[in-house]
């Protein structure tokens, strides 16, 4: 079971976070089901790990970062230095507003080890978090490889919207059978979480993708957003 659910995830988890953490490790993700205060959301985040940016996610008008708009926004994963990005919900979209979620924890099943060994020398553009201001008009890259490995274990960056004009014809090969992939994975394996009032999801942000569905144009959806490194990471 991939969510915490009924007693899984009763009082007891916030005194016992190995539980949580467990979850996010087996199943890439874990959605917290019990109604709980921002500031218990809070102190379950910093038991995963550090917290290094929040953001507060809601339609705001002249912001440029589609963050804050109410279209849909693409698979993708966020600053490939987060190890785990926590939501809280404080008020959801009136028709969805779901997260949907694609886990690539069966990849090694899906390439081939030569088209695993590709991907590792495709860059994608990561935007700064402190340097990149699109409402300021200032963009700040720097790259990251789709893939890399951290005890064993692929650690994925992707978005669509951020890879590089052009690559040569083997990572182009590589990167339409990664797409291939991520295609067949939304169409058999997507996880919907439609979160409620007071509700948290935590995923890993190297393992899963995540993306939003369309919501109402004035929608006031209010996601709190927490970003979370692994304490052994550099930020
Ligand atoms: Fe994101």
């Amino acid at each position: 079971m991939s969510s915490l659910t009924g007693k899984e995830s009763s009082r007891h988890l916030k005194t016992e976070p190995p539980n949580l953490m467990k979850t996010i490790d087996s199943a890439g993700y874990a959605h917290v089901k019990v109604p709980i205060s921002y500031d218990e959301f809070e102190s379950l985040s910093r038991q995963l790990g550090a917290i290094v940016y929040r953001t507060d996610l809601h339609i705001t008008d002249g912001r440029k970062s589609v963050v804050y708009k109410s279209e849909e926004i693409g698979f993708h994963m966020d600053n490939p230095n987060v190890h785990i990005i926590g939501w809280y919900c404080v008020r959801q979209d009136e028709s969805d507003g779901s997260s949907m979620l694609v886990d690539t924890c069966d990849i090694e099943r899906y390439l081939s080890p030569s088209e695993m060994a590709i991907l590792q020398t495709i860059d994608l553009k990561c935007p700064h978090p402190l340097l990149h201001d699109p409402d300021a008009g200032k963009e700040a890259f720097f790259l990251t490889p789709l893939l890399s490995w951290k005890h064993s274990v692929p650690q994925i960056y992707f978005a669509d919207w951020l890879l590089l004009d052009s690559y040569d014809e083997k990572q182009a090969n590589a990167l339409d059978k990664f797409k291939d992939y991520l295609r067949q994975k939304q169409e058999r394996g997507l996880i919907t979480v439609r979160l409620k009032e007071k509700e948290g999801l935590f995923i890993n942000n190297r393992r899963l993708l995540h993306g939003r569905g369309q919501i109402g144009r004035n929608s006031s959806r209010l996601i709190r957003r927490v970003w979370i490194t692994d304490p052994q990471d550099k930020w």
